[in-house]
């Protein structure tokens, strides 16, 4: 197939999908593959859930779409339940994530000039991955994703993530930092897990300088590490939680979170977005969550992700090319020493899907909803595939 007609935005693989079930996915020539990073983190159902296609054909056959000059009902239904879930005040819905911290920075910006902070600045981290729109790309902190694109914007500054005296030195000498922005776990940045005590940390910080903090969950959200958000994890409240990927179940749907003074920063006319918070996005997304708190699926990502930890750690953590195992719930990194993304087409070859980010860290994203036994299959799966990889690379069977 040509790729002619679409623009030269992704390495793709050749293989055309057609249909999904569960964690499986099936080319048009009927090949089956077992999708182990479930669409990037976002069908923590599994593809094709029911409940999720009846909700969209149910909602699609009453309105897809009336403008946010109006109310619907879901949408009002989806913003409570966020909050419950969260104990967030009040929500922003967008088409994305990027879009979701679109609408983070504005609070925070905004934020920044009712304090009389003329030059607004966010504290963003290394390795971050905040999204592709200008001013998320300049939140990113990946110089390869912003490469060509500058001039980037102005107002943001860079700490080492995990690092809170970094964050204490910006906050001796910059007065215009109105705001912290990180992901609980770098998931693009290569599976960095930020530390309780980090967490405690830049909340206090937070608190002390009246900096708003924001995480974004865009990734880590919506019952991936175990419980509903991340932030959960760590007992902290943010001022702002953005998220999106397994909110739909694979509906486009994101949303910016806010709590205290920050739920109060935008009013009418100061940001918008014409499809965010649509009914189709909103049946999609009341029905995801419904099934993630009715199944408790936080509780299942948990079990299932220390049942794949243990046994990668025990399979292939004493191996030489493997430099670091770790991960929380369902966001799993096996660390390779040497970069592996040639591992990404001889995985799909044997009918696996595999992630590779950050050069050399296998992602492993898949379902919060699996079976035990494709749980097993997915753990043989992925250690038979980088033992073959590796024997290939290095030109002879390692154990
Ligand atoms: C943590 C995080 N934030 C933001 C984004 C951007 O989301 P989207 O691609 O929906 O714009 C991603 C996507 O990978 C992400 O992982």
């Amino acid at each position: 197939m040509s790729d002619q007609p679409l623009m030269n935005t992704y390495g793709r693989l050749p293989v055309v999908f057609d249909n999904g079930d569960g964690p499986w996915l099936f080319d048009t020539d009927g090949n089956k593959y077992f999708d182990t990073f479930c669409g990037i983190a976002v069908c923590g159902l599994g593809h094709a859930h029911p409940s999720v296609t009846s909700a969209i054909k149910d909602q699609a056959e009453r309105l897809v779409h009336c403008s946010n000059l109006y109310h619907t009902p879901l949408q009002l239904k989806l913003a409570k339940k966020l909050c419950d879930i969260s104990g967030m005040d009040n929500v922003f819905f967008s088409n994305s994530g990027a879009e979701a911290n679109e609408a983070a920075i504005k609070i925070a910006r905004r934020y920044g000039h009712s304090k009389k902070v003329s030059a607004p600045t966010i504290i963003v981290m290394d390795s971050a991955f905040h999204g592709r729109t200008m001013a998320t790309l300049t939140a990113t902190g990946n110089r390869k994703a912003q490469a060509g694109f500058e001039p980037l914007l102005g107002g943001f500054v860079r700490a080492p993530f995990n690092d809170l005296e970094a964050i204490k030195n910006i906050a001796k000498t910059n007065p215009n930092v109105v705001a912290v922005m990180l992901e609980p776990v770098q998931g693009e940045g290569g599976l960095n897990i930020a530390s309780q005590e980090y967490m405690t940390g830049v909340r206090a910080l937070c608190d002390e300088n009246e900096w708003l903090f924001i995480l974004d969950e865009v990734q880590t959200g919506n019952g991936r590490t175990g419980t509903y958000f991340a932030a959960q994890h760590y007992g902290i409240d943010a001022d702002v939680i953005t998220t999106a990927k397994g909110l739909g179940n694979g509906y486009p749907i994101g949303a910016c979170l806010a709590k205290g003074e920050a739920a109060h920063v935008l009013v009418p006319g100061t940001h918008g977005s014409t499809f965010g918070g649509n009914p189709l996005g909103c049946a999609a997304a009341l029905a995801t969550i419904n099934e993630i708190c009715d199944n408790q699926l936080p509780a299942r990502a948990t079990e299932l992700g220390n049942r794949m930890l243990e046994s990668f750690k025990e399979e292939l953590l004493h191996a030489d090319y493997v430099k670091d195992i770790r991960g929380i719930g369902l966001m799993i990194g096996i660390e390779m020493e040497d970069p592996c993304v040639a591992l990404v087409p001889i995985a799909k070859s044997k009918g696996l899907l595999l992630n590779v980010t950050s050069d050399n860290v296998i992602r492993l994203l898949p379902p919060l909803n699996l079976s035990d036994e494709e749980c097993e299959f997915l753990i043989d799966a992925v250690v038979q595939i980088i033992r073959l990889y590796a024997a290939d690379d290095r030109g002879g069977p390692r154990s």
